[in-house]
């Protein structure tokens, strides 16, 4: 165990040793060796390494620091670091140096991003490099690509099970059409987002395989037991993750064996008790890097640690080895940022949010209740959490979001929605009843996800459009749509749009018809591209042009209004229940006040909440003046973005 500087010392010399010792020069991706350049490559990761190596160990150290080969270790992970930071590309190497002088670029309101599956939405990578005229013109400035890497055909969990993190899913093009798409949308000016999947790998993977045959070094990478010893003790304190697929956290092998699948039966879990999968697993994340990867999304953060006794979620180890992967990159791959997706308690879900873990984060409390929301048409419980848990500490930012690929969980703390008189059990039952169309009025039409009849437990399916009653023609879907859309896009941080989402694409319900599919009800919101819809997208009078071009116009503003930019936001208190609103912007610049109306009737805010304002203010959005002397009126689900300026505000 090291305690002092004079030990991280001692070390960062042997380290240094061990490396000069056991370094050659390479050729980076494709190019020749130029010896000046590797003399560079020396200089800059040296320095680098000085500069990070504290953390490194202080991080490293608390997970593995008991162990007798931690020096070796660590000269291993060094090693592998240098030789990928030799080949990463001239081209990442400067955009290293920029990002460092602009650390908070991602929270600019230039920022936009955008989500799709690589196959449903483009049809392979060549695809995507198609799509980036479309891209453009919604105004994206980043996109996720879901799980695009090779995994097992059939169920594969969306891809989330990955079998080599080297190769591409060969449905979808090869290794080297990931790297010309991140080229081709760095030169569009796209930052590119792909799933770092690091809790566990398929059953199919490299390493699975030879720990199914009995080799030791690869079964020390998961979790295997001969029996239901080991397996029962943990089994008593974990959470049931996906119970339709299986009870507890284990799965049994065919020879009888037990291993560790948080998820599907088909993903295993890593062990990164074992030193070995630290590193290999870094060597996967700088590779993945390397191939000009702006931002990994942290797949399942809260599980990669497990002790016994506890839910084994959200352990002090999973952040230590989570900030050591993040200084390996801040070595190695500097410019490369992490986006948290940590689905758990709002008080949990922060504490993976700094600039030495992860920068970005989903932000599923604001997704859940922008859904509350509208079901209950009040907003205390988001107006608390806006003014509680919205701001975030420096160089960080929530990544806001109204759907994404996965189920909706209601994610709140029971604690907060109590102060309200809210019970939070009963209120999820609520929320459920209400999305699945099983509460009378209900405009919804979601499918329910994992519903566990033993703890009461549930989540929902549905894309945007159907939840919000586009299916059945609600008169005020398309509204719905702009109202929740409008807070993604206003409240600070990077919005992320569904693809699919901004032209109202409905549930797709044949995923029942495909047997890989039919018992994830994920499937109902991860439809092929809906091409008609997209071609009407500017047809005036369509569903789609509708929605396309109030959020079209909402980006628009966003990108013209610096105000929009940075992460910090005020709630402004309407004393309407109805009426949910924020400041945007600093003192002495614009400001911009958002107003948002979650009920389908005509709400009001009064003259004298509205006493400092100026009395004659511009929304933003539909260009027109507004008189906020008298109180001001709000139709329904009308949202405004009212711009201040400077010396009145
Ligand atoms: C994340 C993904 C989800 C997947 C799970 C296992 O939660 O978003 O789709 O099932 O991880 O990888
Ligand atoms: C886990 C993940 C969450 C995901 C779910 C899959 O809870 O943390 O993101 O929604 O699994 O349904």
């Amino acid at each position: 165990m090291l305690t002092n500087d004079q030990q991280i010392n001692l070390m960062l010399t042997q380290v240094r040793t061990h490396l000069a010792q056991n370094t050659q020069p390479i050729g980076f991706f494709g190019h020749g060796i130029d010896f000046l350049a590797q003399a560079e490559a020396w200089r800059s990761f040296d320095e680098r390494l000085l500069h990070h190596f504290p953390a490194l160990i202080r991080e490293l150290n608390q997970v593995y620091g008991e162990r007798s080969d931690f020096l070796e270790f660590v000269q291993s992970l060094v090693l592998a670091a240098y030789v990928s930071w030799q080949q990463r590309s001239p081209l990442l190497k400067a955009q290293d140096a920029t990002r460092e002088t602009t650390p908070d670029w991602f929270a600019s309101e230039q920022m936009v991003g955008g989500v799709c599956y690589v196959d449903l939405f483009a049809g392979n990578l060549q695809g995507v490099v198609a799509q980036i005229p479309y891209f453009k013109e919604l105004g994206l400035t980043y996109l996720h690509l879901m799980p695009l890497f090779k995994c097992p055909e059939g169920q594969s969990d969306g891809g989330y099970a990955v079998s080599s993190y080297r190769e591409v899913n060969p449905q979808l093009g090869a290794i080297e059409d990931l790297a010309a798409v991140a080229a081709a949308l760095k030169a569009a000016g796209i930052t590119l987002v792909v799933d770092f999947i690091f809790n566990h790998t398929s059953n199919e993977h490299f390493w699975a395989r030879e720990a199914l045959v009995g080799n030791p070094l690869y079964q020390d990478f998961y979790y295997i037991y001969p029996n239901r010893t080991v397996p029962d003790a943990f089994d008593a304190t974990v959470r049931e993750i996906f119970p339709d697929q299986h009870a507890g956290a284990f799965s049994q092998l065919d020879d009888g064996r037990w291993v560790w699948t948080t998820f599907n039966s088909f993903q295993w879990d890593l062990n990164y008790s074992n030193p070995a999968t630290f590193t290999a697993m870094a060597q996967e994340m700088l590779f993945i890097a390397n191939l000009g990867v702006d931002i990994l999304r942290m797949d399942a953060v809260a599980f990669i640690w497990k002790k016994l006794g506890t839910d084994c979620e959200n352990l002090p180890e999973a952040h230590a080895l989570i900030r050591a992967f993040n200084t390996v990159a801040r070595i190695a791959a500097p410019s490369l940022l992490f986006k948290s997706e940590a689905i758990v308690h709002p008080d949990k879900v922060v504490e993976y949010i700094s600039s030495d873990e992860c920068q970005l984060s989903y932000n599923p409390l604001q997704m859940a209740l922008l859904w509350n929301s509208l079901a209950t048409r009040e907003v205390n419980l988001l107006e608390q959490a806006l003014e509680r848990r919205h701001n975030l500490p420096a160089h960080t930012a929530w990544v806001n979001y109204v759907r994404c690929h996965d189920d909706i969980g209601w994610t709140f703390a029971d604690e907060d929605a109590a102060e309200f008189g809210i019970n939070g059990f009963s209120h999820r039952q609520f929320l459920n009843q209400f999305y699945v169309n099983r509460f009378e009025g209900s405009f919804a039409r979601g499918v329910p996800f994992q519903d566990n009849p033993q703890t009461g437990d549930c989540r929902i399916s549905g894309m945007c459009a159907s939840l919000v009653g586009l299916e059945q023609q609600d008169a005020y879907a398309v509204d719905r749509i702009a109202l929740l859309y409008s807070v993604a896009l206003s409240s600070g941080g990077l919005p992320l749009i569904y693809l699919g989402d901004e032209v109202g694409t409905l549930n797709d319900y044949d995923y029942v018809n495909d047997a890989h599919k039919a018992s994830d009800s994920r499937w109902v919101h991860r439809p092929r591209v809906d091409v008609s819809r997209y071609a009407q997208r500017y047809e005036a009078g369509t569903d789609a042009a509708m929605v396309f071009g109030r959020l079209r116009r909402m980006i628009q503003v966003r990108q013209g209004t610096p105000a929009l930019g940075g992460t910090q936001l005020t709630v402004f208190h309407t004393h309407n229940p109805h009426v949910l609103a924020y400041w945007r912007g600093v003192e002495d610049g614009e400001r911009v006040l958002v107003l948002c109306n979650f009920s389908e009737f005509a709400q009001s805010v009064a003259a004298e909440t509205l006493i400092a304002l100026p009395s004659l203010l511009v929304d933003l959005l539909s260009g027109q003046s507004v008189l906020v002397g008298s109180g001001v009126t709000l139709s329904a689900y009308q949202v405004l973005w009212l711009s201040v300026p400077p010396q009145l505000s």
